[in-house]
């Protein structure tokens, strides 16, 4: 008797468990997830493959994904899945007064001009080149009427840090105490660009790949700076005709960055003003 009663209450019994299914991390080759987020942005990752394979890596564990599969399934299925990717892998890498040379240049243009004009910055990263432009223009005494600028960008996250234009000290490295002084508003450990120059700027999420950018109007002026440094010869010539398309045919210019190779195309011709290089449509 005592041992049925020892059997009833028993801690051995086995209580039967609800199945788990173990999922098994799985990392090899990042090959297709390479090629879908080529075919999507343009950009490659030539040798910093290895290097971006790792960061992927620590993207999939964050994110409980277990395999290079699973995030192919949710970047091919999903839009949203896809612009996280974007945001966590483009590089937005830019600062206050970059090769200022060819913006020294567009003052010098744009003083002698009596219309309005516009600009487009393509890619514009966290709003640091829109703002150098604006600051340049109205430093050289254009009218503020006369300007009408876009900034466009694939990454979301940097578009809305272009919105809001809070920056560090560290980007505002080249500018005077006194350029400072007038057009940002210090918060915190953060220098804010003014409300008067926020109200200036249109910035817009937009791939320069995606057919909605030829809807954006035409443009006088057109910089197109360090992003074609991630595009293969194919992707240069591809966003080189959309950027034709979208420049004004008179009296059009468009500036790429100095270490930007460009693909010659029917568009565009190269051409010299002192030592700064820019391109007229053809
Ligand atoms: C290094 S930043 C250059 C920013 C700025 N023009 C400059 O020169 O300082 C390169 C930017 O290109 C953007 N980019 C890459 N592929 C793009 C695409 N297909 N469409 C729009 N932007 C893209 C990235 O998100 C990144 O912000």
């Amino acid at each position: 008797m005592f041992e049925s009663i020892k059997k009833l209450f028993s801690t051995n019994v086995e209580e039967p468990q609800p199945a788990v299914e173990k999922r098994v991390e799985n990392f090899e080759s990042a090959e297709k997830i390479f090629e879908h987020f080529k075919a999507v942005t343009g950009m490659n990752f030539n040798k910093k493959e290895e290097i971006t394979k790792n960061k992927i890596i620590n993207y999939c564990k964050r994110n409980g994904i277990y395999s290079f599969d699973e995030l192919y399934q949710k970047i091919t299925t999903s839009k949203d899945a896809m612009q996280k990717l974007i945001d966590y892998l483009t590089v937005n890498e830019t600062f206050f007064y970059r090769e200022i040379d060819q913006v020294e240049l567009l003052c010098e243009i744009a003083k002698r001009s009596h219309d309005n004009f516009s600009i487009l910055c393509a890619p514009c990263a966290t709003g640091e080149e829109v703002y150098t432009i604006i600051i340049s223009l109205l430093e050289s005494g254009v009218s503020v009427h006369k300007i009408n600028i876009v900034g466009i960008d694939i990454n979301a996250t940097a578009i809305e840090m272009a919105k809001e234009g809070k920056y560090s000290a560290r980007s505002l490295n080249k500018l005077s105490e006194s350029l400072i002084e007038r057009y940002f508003t210090k918060k915190d450990d953060k220098f804010e660009i003014k409300n008067e120059l926020k109200r200036m700027t249109t910035f817009m999420q937009m791939n320069v790949f995606d057919e909605k950018l030829k809807s954006i109007g035409k443009f006088d002026y057109i910089f197109s700076r360090n992003m074609f440094i991630y595009f293969n010869e194919e992707e240069r010539r591809k966003a080189t005709n959309a950027f034709c398309s979208l420049l004004k045919e008179h009296n059009g210019y468009m500036f790429f960055g100095h270490a930007d190779k460009v693909e010659k195309t029917e568009c565009l011709i190269e051409h010299h003003i002192g030592r700064t290089k820019l391109y007229l449509r053809a």
